[in-house]
């Protein structure tokens, strides 16, 4: 089956600009993606096109479809470079709505300054087409259970009146979410460290059960090591992934070859 020029379920070497061009509008549900930031990471000299980039997914992506967009800052000589906020603003001119500023948080935070906080955490922009046409929330475990009594709003007399209540057994997750990083964190698959900046393989997975279905295509326009590609696939949905890097396209062929062989 195809989709516009590509394969479903491929990953392509190829300029995603170039790529999004040979797709149709409105046929993609979820995006999911961590372009490269400043000049943090070394992506062996290739141009970043990030307006080019925005304006195409806007045009692919279906009404009511989500885009995640992974971003952090540099700092330089003491000042942020902000280059998350210039994303953000230009997503909202283009068209999206800011439907959600997330956090990703590090467990294990490698960086250190002498002058400021440790800086433990990326934001997770949660853009979208119009209204998200799927939202699935994760929750989690409440800390008590069962009937308690329940501290009520004080009325004018300014009695307490505590009242029974049943507690639910579970609740929504907040928009923070934490994930251990390196090894065993990211990934097991140790060979894909030879990206340099890989997401870890639960924020793809949580961000897809997320705002997607079984069935829906996931696309990621900057795949690097294929991370939302093969979280995509292990949940059942369609994946399309674009790199501009062979090296890093090779190492994510390999990674959704590997998890194929498993699910066989
Ligand atoms: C932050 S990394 C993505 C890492 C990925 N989320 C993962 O978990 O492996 C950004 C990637 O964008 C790629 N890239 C940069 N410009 C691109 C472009 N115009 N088209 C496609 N990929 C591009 C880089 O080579 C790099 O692998």
């Amino acid at each position: 089956m195809k989709i516009g020029a590509f394969e479903v379920n491929s990953i392509n070497n190829i300029d995603c600009v170039d790529g999004m061009k040979q797709l149709p509008e409105n046929c993609i549900d979820l995006v999911v993606t961590s372009p490269p930031y400043d000049d943090l990471r070394d992506y062996h000299g290739y141009t970043f096109r990030f307006e080019e980039i925005v304006v195409e997914l806007f045009r692919v992506i279906k009404d009511g479809g989500v885009v995640v967009w992974v971003v952090g800052d540099k700092v330089d000589k003491g000042n942020r470079s902000l280059t998350s906020f210039k994303h953000a603003l230009f997503f909202q001119q283009t068209g999206f709505n800011v439907h959600d500023i997330m956090i990703y948080k590090k467990k294990n935070t490698p960086f250190m300054r002498s002058n400021a906080y440790t800086n433990c955490y990326e934001f997770m922009f949660v853009f979208s087409k119009g209204k998200p046409k799927t939202f699935n929330p994760l929750k989690t475990k409440t800390v008590r259970q069962g009937s308690e009594k329940l501290v009520s709003n004080k009325k004018a007399d300014g009695v307490n009146n505590k009242v029974w209540a049943e507690l639910k057994e579970e609740k929504t997750l907040t928009n923070i979410w934490e994930y251990a990083v390196g090894l065993g964190g990211t990934t097991n698959d140790k060979f894909a460290f030879k990206h340099t900046a890989m997401f870890p393989e639960r924020l793809a997975q949580d961000h897809i059960l997320s705002w997607s279905n079984e069935g829906d295509m996931v696309f990621d326009p900057m795949c690097g090591s294929g991370t939302t590609c093969k979280m995509a696939a292990l949940n059942k949905r369609s994946y399309l992934g674009m790199e501009i890097s062979k090296e890093y396209t090779e190492i994510a062929l390999q990674r959704v070859e590997i998890l194929n062989e498993l699910l066989l």
